[in-house]
Parts: structure tokens; C-alpha cells; sequence
């Protein structure tokens, strides 16, 4: 009997007799010879069958496979440099072959040009292609590295709820619902306000879930569904936050490469800035970002960049200002210290500066941007009452929040990831929307 393999472990079955179950991804015929691209979602692999080797109807039929057709094929792995495939290099000569499922002949994502939107509307049938497959791949591997590094680092999981009486990031972004007779409920934009309560109980948490935001903002690295990572501590200042965001990041990265080459390799992915990012990273206060801002503005002499680049203290960075700021750096770079203003109503202000908040941003190099948004929280509750009503946020709602700060409060600080993000810049890939499975936009929730 033939050994029931996975495609990426291809390599350790040199010259044996094989079992591969899978679809037919490809298909090329050259006379006496018909190659099958075959993947099993582990990989991709080329099966070769030579017509003398196999039954004439069989052969016939095989020669005939419509894409997506389900097999299961038997043969001898063979190392062939020029063998495509993910990982590519084996080939399978067959000897048997079953044909579980013929597919129909319309399959839509059919190997040409597709545009993005027909794409889209056949997500469905999308994520089967390599690029797609390559992509989630490493998004997988992007939160188990992440579980990994919070488990061995004294962080417990606790998953906070999803259908939550309140906003936590503005109120500009809340999707509403009606909830029974208790009025309205609204999809959680963050577990961060429900952490800290956690923290009380366990010292060092994290939450991981869906996070929904009705953003009207339209751009490459938005969705309206994402996925989040948040850790948050008792006990720590920004320093100490920062130093777990850059273990935690560079332990991200340092295992996405280690162990997903394949899917890099087809993603054409250039890794030498990634290879670098290992602690410490950069950290600038947005003075002294704002300043570096300044400068490039004034220098621009396009005026259409020039006004794309508009900056002044107590602005909001926007992509391209990131992107110029990232650019002077090989890692990812802290900006830390924002002004109150732009941020979250939480946020534990400067001391002796109240204009500026102990709220730190991670950006991403290569244009990708902001992939951790995290701060000191107040921990005071006479101030976080205050803040409360400026922001015309319902008190009654907040009770039990602002008990946090009647009861052992101390100073704690935690940061949200965005995986989406995260995901896009470690596969290079221009879109969020690429890096979930069912990508959910203002203008989709198909399919
Ligand atoms: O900066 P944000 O809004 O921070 C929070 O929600 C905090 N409550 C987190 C915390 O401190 N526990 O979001 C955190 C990260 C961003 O840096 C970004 O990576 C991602 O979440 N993110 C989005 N990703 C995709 N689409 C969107 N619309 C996103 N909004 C935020
Ligand atoms: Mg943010």
C-alpha cells in the first residue's frame, strides 16, 4: 500500500510509492504524456502519467479532466529541479489514478485574467488559487506565532464579547442592533475596555476575535470586519508595552519566514527588510514625527504631493504621511506621545503636557502603515469620568468600566493588532481584503 502523503512533505518520500488526494489545478497534454497540476491543500505537486503506464480508458478520461476535479493518485515520487509546484522540485509518476469527482466544465475562476471584483464575487472559489492559498496560508501562521509568544510570555487568553453596550473607538464606527427589549447593542469595535477588566482578575491577557468598524473609508487597508490581537497588562508603562510589541512582532516575522518560505516564494515576496526586523525597533515621539513632516512638506515643490502632504501639529497622520515617515527606517518604527485630540477618550495624558496622550502607533515599513495601536490607560477615576462626558459618551454604560479605577486600579497599558495587516505586509500584497478569508467592505458582504 501506497503512504497517504501532504504535499509539503513531499521531500522526505524520494523514490517511494505514494498516495496523494487532492484537485486538479492544472492540466497539460502532450501527446503520450499528460501532466497534472495537482493540489491537496498543502501544496501543489506535477503528477505525471505516461499512456503506456495506465489503462486506455483511464488514460482517455485523464486527458480529458476538467479543472477542480477531485482525484486521489498514486505513484513514485521522483526530485526534478524544473518540477512546478509549491514547493515544487518532486514530481509524481503515476501509476494510479482515481477520479472521485468530475468537475463541471464552467468553473468560472478558469487560469486567465480575472478583475478584482469578478474575483471577489467568486471568494468562494478564489481562495483555491495559489496566490490566495499562499496568503492565508501565512495568515494562519501569523496567529499561531502570535498565540505562541503570549502563551510562553505569561499572557492568558480571555475572550471578550462581540455584542457589547457601548463604543470603544468613537462612536462615529459602530454597527447597531437591536438587542431584545434592552434597546440597542452594537458589534464590538475592540475587547480592550472588557481586558482591563481582565487584567484584575489575571495580570496579563489577551483577546482575539472579529472586530467590526463602519468605516466609510474606502482604502486598501480598511474592512469593516477584521480580525484583532490584543494584549493588555497590569502594572506597565508605555516603555514596557513597547518592549512586548516588538518581541511579539518580531516573533510574528522571524516565524512566518522560518516557516512558510513556500508561500513566500510564490508570492514573489522580496524578504531582506523582513529578515531584519528583530528588537529594538525605532521610536520617535510625534513632535518628532510632526516635525520630520514639516520639512518634507515645505520641500515638496509638486503641488499636488504638496498638498497630499499638508501637515501641522495636532494632525492625524494619513497613508502618505506614514509612508514617508516609515521610509526613513529599516524596521518598523513606535511613534509615541499623539495629541489627545486624535485619539481614544482612555487614553492617560502626559504628565505635565494634557495635550499629548501615552498612546503609541506601530508602523510598518514598505507603505503598509499602522499595524498596532495601543496606550497607557487613565487610571484615575475622576479623570476618566471627565473624559466620559467630553466625549458625550452614555456614563450609565460605563459603570462598570469606571469601577476599575475604584478597586485596585493601577497603571496598565495594552495595544490592538490588526492580522489583516499584518498579513498583507509580510505577504506584500497591495489589500487588506486579500488577507481573510471572505473579506467584508463597505460595498461587500457577498459571498
Ligand atoms: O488603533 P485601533 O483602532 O486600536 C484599538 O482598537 C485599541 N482599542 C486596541 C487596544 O489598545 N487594545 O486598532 C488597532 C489595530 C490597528 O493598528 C490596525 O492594525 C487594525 O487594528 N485596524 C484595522 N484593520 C483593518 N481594517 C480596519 N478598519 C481597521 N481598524 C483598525
Ligand atoms: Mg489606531
Amino acid at each position: 500500500m501506497a503512504t497517504l502523503i501532504r504535499v509539503d512533505q513531499i521531500a522526505a518520500y524520494e523514490g517511494q510509492e505514494v498516495t496523494v488526494r487532492g484537485w486538479v489545478y492544472n492540466r497539460t497534454d502532450k501527446g503520450k504524456l499528460c501532466f497534472l497540476l495537482v493540489r491537496d491543500g498543502y501544496g501543489y505537486v506535477q503528477c505525471v502519467a505516461f499512456k503506456g503506464d495506465l489503462p486506455e480508458e483511464l488514460f482517455d478520461r485523464m486527458v480529458r479532466l476538467p479543472q477542480e476535479s477531485a482525484v486521489i493518485v498514486q505513484g513514485t515520487v521522483r526530485k526534478d529541479g524544473r518540477a512546478p509546484g509549491i514547493p515544487g522540485g518532486y514530481e509524481i509518476s503515476v501509476r494510479d489514478l482515481q477520479i472521485v469527482h468530475e468537475a463541471a466544465l464552467d468553473y468560472p475562476m478558469a487560469l486567465k485574467e480575472h478583475g478584482v471584483d469578478f474575483a471577489l464575487d467568486h471568494r468562494h472559489l478564489w481562495i483555491r488559487m495559489p496566490s490566495q492559498w499562499a496568503v492565508l496560508r501565512v495568515r494562519a501562521k501569523v496567529i499561531q506565532a502570535a498565540r505562541e509568544w503570549l502563551n510562553a510570555n505569561g499572557f492568558i487568553n480571555m475572550d471578550t464579547p462581540i455584542l457589547t453596550p457601548n463604543a470603544v473607538e468613537g462612536t462615529t464606527t459602530l454597527f447597531e442592533t437591536q438587542y431584545f427589549d434592552e434597546g440597542s447593542a452594537y458589534l464590538t469595535q475592540s475587547g480592550q475596555l472588557y481586558n482591563e477588566a481582565n487584567i484584575y482578575a489575571f495580570g496579563k491577557v489577551y483577546c482575539f476575535g472579529p472586530t467590526f468598524r463602519a468605516e466609510k473609508s474606502k482604502t486598501r487597508r480598511h474592512l469593516t470586519e477584521f480580525w484583532m490581537l490584543e494584549p493588555e497588562m497590569a502594572f506597565t508603562d508605555l516603555d514596557g508595552l513597547m518592549e512586548v510589541e516588538e518581541q511579539l512582532i518580531s516573533h510574528i516575522v522571524q516565524t512566518v519566514l522560518r516557516e512558510c518560505q513556500p508561500e513566500l516564494k510564490s508570492l514573489k515576496r522580496d524578504t531582506t527588510r523582513l529578515e531584519k526586523v528583530q528588537p529594538p525597533f525605532p521610536r520617535i515621539s510625534y513632535d518628532e514625527a510632526a516635525e520630520i513632516l514639516r520639512q518634507i512638506y515645505e520641500q515638496e515643490s509638486d503641488p499636488e504631493r504638496k498638498e497630499l502632504l499638508r501637515f501641522e501639529w495636532g494632525m492625524d497622520f494619513g497613508s502618505p504621511h506614514e509612508t514617508e515617515l516609515t521610509n526613513r527606517f529599516e524596521k518598523p518604527v513606535f511613534v509615541y506621545g499623539y495629541p489627545t485630540a486624535v485619539k481614544a477618550f482612555y487614553m492617560q495624558p502626559w504628565p505635565g503636557r494634557p495635550e499629548v496622550c501615552k498612546s503609541v502607533d506601530l508602523l510598518a515599513p514598505e507603505g503598509y502603515g499602522e499595524i498596532c495601536g495601543g496606550s497607557e490607560r487613565i487610571y484615575d477615576y475622576d479623570l476618566l469620568l471627565e473624559r466620559i462626558r467630553q466625549h458625550n459618551l452614555p456614563q450609565e454604560a460605563f459603570k462598570w468600566y469606571l469601577d476599575l479605577r475604584k478597586y485596585g486600579s493601577v497603571p496598565h497599558a495594552g495595544f490592538g493588532m490588526g492580522v489583516e495587516r499584518v498579513t498583507a505586509w509580510l505577504c506584500g500584497i497591495e489589500h487588506v481584503r486579500e488577507a481573510i478569508p471572505f473579506p467584508r467592505t463597505i460595498k461587500r458582504v457577498y459571498p
